[in-house]
């Protein structure tokens, strides 16, 4: 009987112990060490179709639903791209008073890319990455790479300049930073979002030739080289469509051509039609209204394009799963690349690495546009007084532009940074504000610095001349500011010319004080009709909380400045291509890019146009020489390599970094090629005295063009020429080769 009683336990036992296995066997999808594919497609069976389609649109401003039956989280989104936005109420655009979400501001990208430095690229995407895995968002909306088209563009300061080369080699970094973290980047807005000007319906008409060889390469090198799990869809329209719901963006180029496997998400609105989204690409929407952009109401998500109006299609059998299921397996493989990862950090907020960051970042990619008589830096041996004028030494910049305004943990003014900096040396700085531009005391939903004046204009500019008068050094520090027509999302600068009679002021300061630094903060190309009169200038870009400590180093010299122009600075407005072939606005409803290739330095080298400030343009405390440039071979077949060597020298008496450029000319070709491109850069750092030799592997792709009438990238045989500069106007050394 004990034995019975024994063996019936023992049976028992068991048979409790393999249901419980059973009961705990991991489902695969929450199986971490499974293949994602198999992950997904278990995931997928189990979902019902109104699973299904909650998942690929949004239930909240900046969030859509996971499957909560089934343990997948919520997908959370944040602007992006300089720091973690701050939270927002549920359903609405104002923030929700949350007092632990005051982020780290980074600089803007077009800093970033002054920096020449993929190293900084990576460290910026490591570090946001960071900041957004902290607070819980596991898709930032951003790297913007929309090409610098024309200086008035609002949202210029997002972008990464007007060369698709150098937007190429920032981009992929960044991206493989950020998703270190299982956060995925959504590079955006894709494609030709290159005005704000009508933006949510302006149709672009651009060649394949511009398409393929400017607009386009950012974007396939962030999804081919940088493997970006997510991209934004642009709010305007290519060929009739919104670029949101587009057969050729989306469905031809992106998914079948680059083979792109992660969510085309809607930008905020961009979507208009529920047969388009379902049939031409679009993976979720996000931020629309039941109207596109022009109605709204509250919590209307279940209006969505590719909400209820999908479902009851699927539902009557007028749409086919497959199609839905396909656009789920790519949000499922989002949130297994993310939120479920197998391993996950927790990442870090405003942390001293991240500050650190931010400070080196910008300081890397200020630029040292003008220096006459090396005027600069501030020698404080012989500076007793400076004095600091203008709005933007006191302004708040870490908010306003839009979208990715940032409510920051801390801010570091100019002023500030002067003030500290100059203190250690016991330098007195006084301050005049010497114009008032913007002082309103909201932006963006946020109180800013009440920074009111109520001094006359030609009190203003008197109380300035006169400390410029007294002190050993003027430092001018204006330019744009993020509001409205000053660089901001929505809309366009209506004019190059510095707001708020700057122009004005600075000529005055400078014949007050002929010793006078101009400072301009901005994230596009200003007109400088003062050029000639002062001997330095700098541009200081938006660079978040380390601002000011960033430009003071540089102005001291703590630092040496090694950035370099991503983009040229016209002498006017009608020098840039677009607007000299009035390609810019459009008519409202159709813009024409009949500069065709010529974009940026391409048109200025093409058309013989001298810019004031070129593309790759920036000084340094000290002097480079450039060696003599030697090929290693002088003819070479198709598909073949050849490398090319410069030994360049630090020449002056300090360290510096100095950022060679490598440009291709095609000396002939079937179809026009500008004079130049750029195909390769090196950031070197070189101790005074150091010499390094910069090898380059020229691969085929660089001398090929997109030829439009075979629809095929063409390297055609001819002579070649190799130019290296340190500017796009500024070329030291050239050798030629034969391609046969
Ligand atoms: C912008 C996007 C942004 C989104 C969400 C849109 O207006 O164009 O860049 O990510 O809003 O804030």
């Amino acid at each position: 009987m004990k034995h019975l009683l024994k063996n019936w336990m023992g049976a028992g036992m068991l048979l409790l112990a393999s249901s419980l296995v059973a009961q705990t066997k991991t489902p695969v999808y929450q199986n971490l060490n499974a293949p994602i594919e198999d992950r997904i497609e278990d995931a997928l069976l189990r979902m019902t179709l109104e699973e299904k389609v909650a998942m690929i649109h949004a239930q909240s401003k900046f969030c859509s639903p996971g499957v909560a039956r089934l343990g997948i989280p919520e997908n959370w989104t944040s602007d992006g791209p300089h720091g973690i936005r701050a939270e927002v109420f549920w359903d609405e655009w104002d923030q929700a008073g949350w007092t632990n979400d005051s982020c780290m501001a980074f600089p803007a990208l077009t800093c970033l890319a002054a920096t020449w430095n993929p190293e900084m690229a990576s460290l910026y995407g490591k570090s946001i990455g960071e900041e957004a895995r902290y607070r819980n968002k596991n898709i930032l909306l951003g790297p913007g790479v929309n090409i610098y088209r024309l200086p008035l563009n609002g949202r210029n300061f997002e972008y990464m300049g007007e060369d698709p080369y150098l937007a190429s080699k920032m981009v992929v970094p960044y991206i493989q930073g950020v998703q270190k973290n299982h956060v995925a980047a959504c590079v955006k807005h894709y494609a030709l979002n290159n005005q704000e000007l009508d933006r949510d319906h302006i149709n672009v008409n651009v060649s394949d030739r511009a398409l393929y060889e400017i607009y386009l390469p950012a974007f396939k090198a962030a999804v081919q080289e940088g493997g970006a799990w997510a991209i934004m869809g642009a709010y305007n329209q290519y060929k009739n469509q919104h670029s949101c719901h587009n057969q050729y963006l989306l469905n031809d180029i992106l998914k079948r051509d680059w083979k792109f496997d992660g969510v085309v998400i809607s930008d905020w609105g961009g979507v208009h039609n529920t047969n388009e989204s379902i049939h031409n690409g679009l993976d979720m929407e996000f931020g629309s209204w039941t109207n596109g952009l022009t109605w709204s109401a509250s919590n209307a998500y279940d209006n969505y394009y590719l909400a209820v109006p999908y479902l009851n299609l699927l539902r009557s059998g007028k749409e086919d799963v497959k199609i839905l299921d396909e656009k789920v397996r790519r949000v499922l493989r989002l949130i297994f690349r993310t939120n479920m990862a197998p391993t996950r950090s927790f990442g870090s907020f405003v942390s001293d690495e991240h500050r650190l960051a931010g400070r080196t970042i910008a300081e890397e990619g200020i630029v040292l546009l003008q220096n006459k008589n090396n005027v600069l830096p501030v020698d404080v041996n012989k500076t007793r007084k400076i004095a600091v004028i203008g709005e933007n030494a006191i302004k708040m910049m870490t908010i306003g532009g839009g979208s990715s305004s940032l409510k920051a943990k801390y801010e570091t003014s100019p002023l500030k940074g002067i003030q500290d900096r100059a203190a250690k040396n016991n330098v007195e700085v006084v301050y005049e504000r010497g114009y008032v531009g913007e002082t309103s005391a909201q932006q963006d939903g946020m109180s800013v610095a009440d920074i009111k004046d109520d001094r006359s204009a030609e009190q203003l500019l008197n109380d300035a001349i006169n400390a410029a008068k007294t002190a050993d050094w003027v430092i001018f520090v204006g330019g744009l500011n993020k509001h409205e027509f000053q660089d901001s999302e929505g809309n366009d600068r209506k004019t190059m010319d510095l707001p708020y009679g700057q122009d004005k002021l600075i000529s005055e300061l400078v014949k007050a004080n002929p010793k006078t630094a101009v400072v301009i903060l901005s994230g596009n190309a200003v007109s400088m009709p003062w050029v000639n009169q002062v001997p330095a200038i700098v541009e200081t870009w938006y660079n978040g909380s380390e601002a000011g400590s960033a430009l003071a180093s540089i102005l001291f010299g703590d630092v040496n400045p090694s950035g370099k122009l991503p983009f040229s600075f016209p002498v006017n407005l009608k020098d840039n291509g677009a607007i000299a072939l009035g390609a810019y606005p459009g008519d409202n409803k159709n813009v024409t890019y009949s500069e065709d290739i010529l974009v940026g330095y391409r048109w200025h080298d093409t058309k013989k146009i001298k810019p004031l400030f070129a593309f790759g343009h920036g000084l340094s405390y000290t002097q480079f020489a450039y060696g003599k440039l030697s090929i290693n071979k002088k003819a070479i077949a198709q598909g073949e390599k050849l490398t090319v060597a410069i030994p360049v020298k630090n020449i002056g008496q300090r360290a510096g970094a100095e950022i060679v450029q490598l440009y291709i000319r095609d000396e002939k070709s079937s179809l026009p090629r500008p004079e130049k491109e750029l195909k390769g850069f090196s950031k070197i750092n070189l101790q005074a005295g150091e010499e390094k030799t910069v090898t380059f592997t020229i691969e085929p792709e660089m001398l090929q063009f997109y030829d439009d009438r075979q629809g095929a990238w063409v390297a055609e045989p001819g002579k070649f020429e190799v130019l290296i500069g340190a500017s796009a106007v500024d070329i030291r050394q050239k050798v030629d080769f034969n391609l046969q």
